[in-house]
Protein backbone atom coordinates (compact mmCIF):
# COMPACT_ATOMS: atom_id res chain seq x y z
CA UNK A 1 0.00 0.00 0.00
CA UNK A 2 1.54 3.20 -1.21
CA UNK A 3 -0.33 6.85 -0.86
CA UNK A 4 0.88 10.20 -2.51
CA UNK A 5 0.88 12.35 0.42
CA UNK A 6 -0.21 16.32 -1.16
CA UNK A 7 0.03 18.93 1.59
CA UNK A 8 -1.00 21.33 -0.92
CA UNK A 9 -1.80 25.55 -0.05
CA UNK A 10 -3.16 26.78 3.39
CA UNK A 11 -4.29 25.14 6.03
CA UNK A 12 -3.21 21.97 3.86
CA UNK A 13 -0.11 21.03 5.65
CA UNK A 14 -1.84 21.90 9.01
CA UNK A 15 -4.87 19.32 8.30
CA UNK A 16 -2.63 16.46 6.77
CA UNK A 17 -0.36 15.94 9.32
CA UNK A 18 -3.36 15.01 11.75
CA UNK A 19 -4.12 12.51 9.02
CA UNK A 20 -1.31 11.17 8.42
CA UNK A 21 -0.67 10.95 12.48
CA UNK A 22 -3.81 8.76 12.65
CA UNK A 23 -3.04 6.56 9.66
CA UNK A 24 0.44 6.34 11.23
CA UNK A 25 -1.07 5.59 14.66
CA UNK A 26 -2.75 2.24 12.65
CA UNK A 27 0.39 0.86 12.00
CA UNK A 28 -1.32 -0.77 8.49
CA UNK A 29 2.04 -0.30 7.27
CA UNK A 30 1.07 1.91 4.50
CA UNK A 31 3.89 3.51 2.87
CA UNK A 32 3.91 7.25 2.45
CA UNK A 33 5.44 9.80 0.13
CA UNK A 34 5.37 13.81 -0.13
CA UNK A 35 4.87 16.13 -2.60
CA UNK A 36 3.89 19.51 -3.96
CA UNK A 37 0.18 19.94 -5.63
CA UNK A 38 -1.35 23.84 -6.03
CA UNK A 39 0.51 26.98 -5.08
CA UNK A 40 3.30 25.74 -3.29
CA UNK A 41 4.30 23.58 -6.54
CA UNK A 42 3.98 26.90 -8.81
CA UNK A 43 6.17 28.87 -7.02
CA UNK A 44 8.86 26.32 -6.25
CA UNK A 45 9.01 24.85 -10.15
CA UNK A 46 6.35 27.32 -11.93
CA UNK A 47 3.61 24.84 -12.24
CA UNK A 48 1.00 23.61 -10.45
CA UNK A 49 1.54 19.90 -10.93
CA UNK A 50 5.13 18.84 -11.69
CA UNK A 51 6.72 16.28 -13.35
CA UNK A 52 7.89 14.68 -9.72
CA UNK A 53 4.67 14.93 -8.50
CA UNK A 54 2.78 13.38 -11.64
CA UNK A 55 5.20 10.07 -11.19
CA UNK A 56 4.48 10.08 -7.86
CA UNK A 57 0.68 10.01 -7.99
CA UNK A 58 0.35 7.81 -10.57
CA UNK A 59 2.73 5.17 -8.75
CA UNK A 60 0.84 5.10 -5.83
CA UNK A 61 -2.54 3.39 -5.04
CA UNK A 62 -4.06 6.37 -3.45
CA UNK A 63 -3.69 9.69 -3.17
CA UNK A 64 -4.25 12.19 0.24
CA UNK A 65 -4.61 15.89 -0.25
CA UNK A 66 -4.64 18.92 1.48
CA UNK A 67 -6.24 21.85 -0.35
CA UNK A 68 -5.10 24.21 -3.13
CA UNK A 69 -5.15 27.69 -3.73
CA UNK A 70 -4.91 31.63 -2.24
CA UNK A 71 -5.19 34.73 -3.03
CA UNK A 72 -1.39 35.31 -3.64
CA UNK A 73 -2.05 33.29 -6.85
CA UNK A 74 -5.45 34.56 -8.01
CA UNK A 75 -3.59 36.63 -10.65
CA UNK A 76 -1.02 34.60 -11.79
CA UNK A 77 -1.92 32.78 -15.71
CA UNK A 78 -4.27 30.19 -15.94
CA UNK A 79 -1.87 27.62 -16.27
CA UNK A 80 -0.02 28.40 -13.54
CA UNK A 81 -2.77 29.04 -11.00
CA UNK A 82 -3.27 26.24 -8.29
CA UNK A 83 -6.71 24.95 -8.90
CA UNK A 84 -5.00 23.98 -12.40
CA UNK A 85 -3.15 21.36 -10.62
CA UNK A 86 -6.16 20.12 -9.02
CA UNK A 87 -8.24 19.68 -12.15
CA UNK A 88 -4.90 18.41 -13.97
CA UNK A 89 -4.49 15.75 -11.14
CA UNK A 90 -8.18 14.56 -11.11
CA UNK A 91 -8.38 14.20 -15.20
CA UNK A 92 -4.66 12.98 -15.25
CA UNK A 93 -6.12 10.18 -12.68
CA UNK A 94 -9.51 9.39 -14.54
CA UNK A 95 -11.11 10.12 -11.48
CA UNK A 96 -14.53 10.76 -12.59
CA UNK A 97 -16.36 9.87 -9.81
CA UNK A 98 -15.97 12.37 -6.67
CA UNK A 99 -18.38 11.12 -3.59
CA UNK A 100 -19.22 13.55 -1.52
CA UNK A 101 -21.19 12.29 1.81
CA UNK A 102 -22.62 15.13 3.91
CA UNK A 103 -23.68 13.90 7.38
CA UNK A 104 -24.94 15.52 10.46
CA UNK A 105 -23.28 14.07 13.26
CA UNK A 106 -26.22 14.57 16.17
CA UNK A 107 -23.47 16.15 18.67
CA UNK A 108 -23.45 18.78 15.84
CA UNK A 109 -27.03 19.73 15.48
CA UNK A 110 -26.91 22.60 16.46
CA UNK A 111 -23.98 24.12 14.57
CA UNK A 112 -26.14 24.06 11.48
CA UNK A 113 -27.73 27.07 10.38
CA UNK A 114 -30.99 25.13 10.16
CA UNK A 115 -33.53 23.91 12.13
CA UNK A 116 -32.36 20.88 14.24
CA UNK A 117 -35.55 19.13 13.20
CA UNK A 118 -34.87 20.01 9.79
CA UNK A 119 -31.33 18.21 9.42
CA UNK A 120 -31.34 15.59 12.28
CA UNK A 121 -30.57 12.24 11.16
CA UNK A 122 -29.21 13.88 7.96
CA UNK A 123 -27.26 11.28 5.12
CA UNK A 124 -27.25 12.16 1.57
CA UNK A 125 -24.67 11.04 -0.59
CA UNK A 126 -23.57 13.93 -3.81
CA UNK A 127 -22.19 11.81 -6.64
CA UNK A 128 -20.61 14.71 -8.41
CA UNK A 129 -19.03 14.15 -12.14
CA UNK A 130 -15.32 15.00 -11.81
CA UNK A 131 -13.78 14.82 -15.57
CA UNK A 132 -16.17 15.89 -17.90
CA UNK A 133 -18.55 19.05 -18.22
CA UNK A 134 -18.07 22.48 -18.40
CA UNK A 135 -14.65 22.39 -16.12
CA UNK A 136 -13.08 20.26 -19.13
CA UNK A 137 -15.38 21.65 -22.32
CA UNK A 138 -13.38 23.21 -25.36
CA UNK A 139 -13.43 25.50 -27.03
CA UNK A 140 -13.01 28.28 -24.02
CA UNK A 141 -11.56 31.17 -23.72
CA UNK A 142 -11.76 35.04 -23.51
CA UNK A 143 -11.41 37.02 -27.02
CA UNK A 144 -12.12 39.83 -28.70
CA UNK A 145 -14.79 39.44 -30.99
CA UNK A 146 -16.26 42.63 -32.69
CA UNK A 147 -14.42 45.17 -30.45
CA UNK A 148 -15.18 43.99 -27.60
CA UNK A 149 -14.13 41.12 -25.15
CA UNK A 150 -16.25 37.46 -25.31
CA UNK A 151 -15.64 34.92 -22.61
CA UNK A 152 -16.92 31.39 -23.73
CA UNK A 153 -16.81 27.88 -22.24
CA UNK A 154 -18.42 24.65 -24.02
CA UNK A 155 -20.60 21.96 -21.57
CA UNK A 156 -20.61 18.56 -22.97
CA UNK A 157 -21.20 15.36 -21.87
CA UNK A 158 -20.92 11.97 -24.26
CA UNK A 159 -23.17 9.03 -22.91
CA UNK A 160 -20.36 6.91 -21.90
CA UNK A 161 -19.09 9.65 -19.30
CA UNK A 162 -22.87 9.74 -18.19
CA UNK A 163 -23.49 6.07 -17.54
CA UNK A 164 -20.37 5.43 -15.86
CA UNK A 165 -21.00 7.91 -13.19
CA UNK A 166 -24.65 7.42 -12.64
CA UNK A 167 -23.68 3.44 -12.31
CA UNK A 168 -22.00 4.76 -9.92
CA UNK A 169 -24.52 6.23 -7.64
CA UNK A 170 -26.79 3.28 -8.52
CA UNK A 171 -24.18 1.18 -6.80
CA UNK A 172 -24.11 3.49 -3.87
CA UNK A 173 -27.89 3.78 -3.23
CA UNK A 174 -27.59 0.03 -3.30
CA UNK A 175 -25.37 0.05 0.10
CA UNK A 176 -28.01 2.54 1.05
CA UNK A 177 -31.34 3.64 0.95
CA UNK A 178 -31.97 2.60 -3.08
CA UNK A 179 -33.15 6.24 -4.39
CA UNK A 180 -31.41 7.74 -6.79
CA UNK A 181 -32.15 11.70 -8.06
CA UNK A 182 -30.13 13.04 -10.77
CA UNK A 183 -30.27 16.49 -11.05
CA UNK A 184 -30.10 18.51 -14.55
CA UNK A 185 -31.49 21.50 -16.36
CA UNK A 186 -33.30 19.99 -19.22
CA UNK A 187 -35.48 22.38 -19.48
CA UNK A 188 -32.92 24.61 -21.03
CA UNK A 189 -29.45 22.72 -21.37
CA UNK A 190 -29.43 20.31 -24.46
CA UNK A 191 -26.20 19.09 -22.96
CA UNK A 192 -28.41 18.16 -19.76
CA UNK A 193 -31.37 16.56 -21.95
CA UNK A 194 -28.87 13.75 -22.56
CA UNK A 195 -27.93 13.69 -19.41
CA UNK A 196 -31.87 12.73 -18.13
CA UNK A 197 -32.31 10.36 -21.17
CA UNK A 198 -28.88 8.24 -20.69
CA UNK A 199 -30.33 8.29 -16.76
CA UNK A 200 -33.39 7.18 -17.44
CA UNK A 201 -31.79 4.19 -19.73
CA UNK A 202 -29.10 3.68 -16.81
CA UNK A 203 -31.87 3.40 -14.00
CA UNK A 204 -33.83 0.52 -16.31
CA UNK A 205 -30.60 -1.53 -15.19
CA UNK A 206 -31.37 -0.50 -11.69
CA UNK A 207 -35.29 -1.14 -11.16
CA UNK A 208 -34.50 -1.85 -7.09
CA UNK A 209 -33.38 1.58 -7.19
CA UNK A 210 -35.65 4.46 -7.02
CA UNK A 211 -34.75 6.84 -9.54
CA UNK A 212 -36.04 10.58 -9.53
CA UNK A 213 -35.15 13.57 -11.39
CA UNK A 214 -34.69 17.30 -10.52
CA UNK A 215 -33.65 20.55 -12.25
CA UNK A 216 -30.64 22.12 -10.36
CA UNK A 217 -32.58 25.20 -9.44
CA UNK A 218 -35.27 23.09 -7.58
CA UNK A 219 -32.75 21.08 -6.49
CA UNK A 220 -30.70 23.75 -4.53
CA UNK A 221 -33.74 24.79 -3.52
CA UNK A 222 -35.16 21.40 -1.75
CA UNK A 223 -31.35 20.88 -0.51
CA UNK A 224 -32.46 23.56 2.27
CA UNK A 225 -36.29 22.97 2.45
CA UNK A 226 -36.44 19.64 3.10
CA UNK A 227 -32.98 17.65 2.86
CA UNK A 228 -33.85 14.45 4.25
CA UNK A 229 -35.68 13.36 1.18
CA UNK A 230 -32.46 12.61 -0.43
CA UNK A 231 -30.62 9.52 -0.27
CA UNK A 232 -28.29 9.28 -3.08
CA UNK A 233 -27.96 12.40 -5.62
CA UNK A 234 -25.76 12.55 -8.91
CA UNK A 235 -25.21 15.04 -11.61
CA UNK A 236 -22.44 17.04 -13.38
CA UNK A 237 -19.35 18.38 -12.76
CA UNK A 238 -20.15 22.45 -12.42
CA UNK A 239 -23.64 21.41 -10.31
CA UNK A 240 -22.25 19.31 -8.61
CA UNK A 241 -19.42 21.78 -7.36
CA UNK A 242 -21.91 24.06 -6.08
CA UNK A 243 -24.83 21.71 -4.57
CA UNK A 244 -22.11 19.46 -2.60
CA UNK A 245 -20.70 23.15 -0.92
CA UNK A 246 -24.47 23.50 -0.43
CA UNK A 247 -24.81 19.92 1.02
CA UNK A 248 -22.06 20.61 3.27
CA UNK A 249 -23.61 23.54 5.08
CA UNK A 250 -26.46 21.50 5.81
CA UNK A 251 -24.05 19.86 8.46
CA UNK A 252 -22.92 22.45 10.20
CA UNK A 253 -19.33 22.89 8.90
CA UNK A 254 -17.91 22.33 5.51
CA UNK A 255 -14.94 21.80 7.80
CA UNK A 256 -16.59 17.97 8.87
CA UNK A 257 -16.91 16.52 4.84
CA UNK A 258 -14.45 14.41 3.61
CA UNK A 259 -14.57 13.18 -0.27
CA UNK A 260 -13.57 11.09 -2.52
CA UNK A 261 -12.57 10.61 -5.88
CA UNK A 262 -12.44 7.41 -7.83
CA UNK A 263 -11.38 5.76 -11.79
CA UNK A 264 -12.70 2.84 -12.17
CA UNK A 265 -10.71 0.54 -10.58
CA UNK A 266 -11.29 1.89 -7.39
CA UNK A 267 -7.77 4.39 -7.55
CA UNK A 268 -8.78 7.44 -5.21
CA UNK A 269 -7.69 10.69 -4.58
CA UNK A 270 -8.96 11.57 -1.09
CA UNK A 271 -9.29 15.43 0.25
CA UNK A 272 -11.95 17.33 2.60
CA UNK A 273 -14.01 19.14 0.38
CA UNK A 274 -13.40 22.15 1.82
CA UNK A 275 -10.43 24.52 0.08
CA UNK A 276 -7.36 26.15 1.50
CA UNK A 277 -9.10 28.85 3.77
CA UNK A 278 -6.13 30.92 3.62
CA UNK A 279 -7.30 33.59 6.29
CA UNK A 280 -6.89 30.99 9.18
CA UNK A 281 -3.86 29.42 7.47
CA UNK A 282 -0.88 28.97 9.99
CA UNK A 283 -2.80 29.44 12.81
CA UNK A 284 -3.45 25.96 13.54
CA UNK A 285 -6.94 26.62 14.38
CA UNK A 286 -8.62 24.50 11.18
CA UNK A 287 -10.43 21.41 11.15
CA UNK A 288 -8.68 18.16 10.86
CA UNK A 289 -11.97 15.83 11.00
CA UNK A 290 -12.61 16.39 6.94
CA UNK A 291 -9.09 15.14 6.25
CA UNK A 292 -9.11 12.84 9.05
CA UNK A 293 -12.45 11.21 7.81
CA UNK A 294 -10.91 11.31 3.90
CA UNK A 295 -8.49 9.08 5.05
CA UNK A 296 -10.74 6.80 6.15
CA UNK A 297 -12.51 7.24 2.93
CA UNK A 298 -9.23 5.63 1.31
CA UNK A 299 -9.19 2.70 3.73
CA UNK A 300 -12.71 2.35 2.89
CA UNK A 301 -12.85 2.51 -0.89
CA UNK A 302 -9.14 2.17 -2.26
CA UNK A 303 -7.56 -0.73 0.49
CA UNK A 304 -10.99 -2.35 1.58
CA UNK A 305 -10.24 -2.14 4.58
CA UNK A 306 -13.62 -1.40 6.23
CA UNK A 307 -12.57 -2.03 9.59
CA UNK A 308 -9.46 0.41 10.00
CA UNK A 309 -11.85 2.91 8.22
CA UNK A 310 -14.76 2.27 10.71
CA UNK A 311 -12.34 2.95 13.32
CA UNK A 312 -11.30 6.19 12.40
CA UNK A 313 -15.03 7.11 11.97
CA UNK A 314 -15.58 6.04 15.36
CA UNK A 315 -12.76 8.10 17.06
CA UNK A 316 -13.89 11.15 15.47
CA UNK A 317 -17.72 10.27 16.93
CA UNK A 318 -16.06 9.72 20.08
CA UNK A 319 -14.34 12.97 20.08
CA UNK A 320 -17.30 14.89 19.04
CA UNK A 321 -19.14 13.15 22.08
CA UNK A 322 -16.92 14.09 24.38
CA UNK A 323 -16.90 17.88 23.10
CA UNK A 324 -13.68 18.47 21.65
CA UNK A 325 -14.87 21.37 19.12
CA UNK A 326 -12.46 23.64 16.74
CA UNK A 327 -13.73 27.11 15.69
CA UNK A 328 -15.68 26.47 12.93
CA UNK A 329 -18.18 24.07 15.04
CA UNK A 330 -17.49 25.27 18.43
CA UNK A 331 -21.01 26.39 21.19
CA UNK A 332 -20.47 27.49 24.67
CA UNK A 333 -20.07 24.80 26.94
CA UNK A 334 -17.76 22.60 24.35
CA UNK A 335 -13.59 22.49 24.77
CA UNK A 336 -12.25 24.61 22.07
CA UNK A 337 -9.48 23.14 20.75
CA UNK A 338 -6.77 23.71 17.57
CA UNK A 339 -5.95 21.82 14.89
CA UNK A 340 -3.22 19.66 16.98
CA UNK A 341 -4.84 19.15 19.70
CA UNK A 342 -7.90 17.89 17.60
CA UNK A 343 -5.40 15.52 16.17
CA UNK A 344 -4.30 14.53 19.68
CA UNK A 345 -7.89 13.33 20.91
CA UNK A 346 -8.72 11.26 18.07
CA UNK A 347 -5.37 9.33 18.45
CA UNK A 348 -6.26 9.29 22.05
CA UNK A 349 -10.14 8.10 20.86
CA UNK A 350 -8.42 5.35 18.46
C1 LIG B 1 -13.97 21.57 -5.31
C2 LIG B 1 -13.30 22.89 -5.58
C3 LIG B 1 -12.61 22.82 -6.93
C4 LIG B 1 -13.66 22.55 -7.98
C5 LIG B 1 -11.77 24.04 -7.29
C6 LIG B 1 -10.77 24.37 -6.21
C7 LIG B 1 -11.10 23.90 -8.62
O1 LIG B 1 -14.23 23.92 -5.52
O2 LIG B 1 -13.26 20.54 -5.24
O3 LIG B 1 -15.19 21.54 -5.17
O4 LIG B 1 -14.31 23.48 -8.47
O5 LIG B 1 -13.86 21.38 -8.33
MG1 LIG C 1 -16.15 23.32 -4.90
Amino acid sequence: MKICVLPGDGIGPEIIAEAVRVLKALDLGIEMEEAMLGGCAVDATGSPYPDATQKLAQAADAVLLGAVGGPQWDNNPREQRPERGLLGIRKQLGLFANLRPAILYPELANASTLKPEVVAGLDILIVRELTGDIYFGQPRGIETRNGERFGFNTMHYTESEIRRILRVAFEAARKRNRKVCSVDKMNVLECTQLWRDVAIETGREHPDVELSHMLVDNAAMQLVKNPKQFDVMVTGNMFGDILSDEASMLTGSIGMLPSASLDANNKGLYEPSHGSAPDIAGKGVANPLATILSAAMMLRYTFADEAAAGRIEGAVKKVLAQGFRTGDIYEPGMTKVGTREMGDAVLAAL
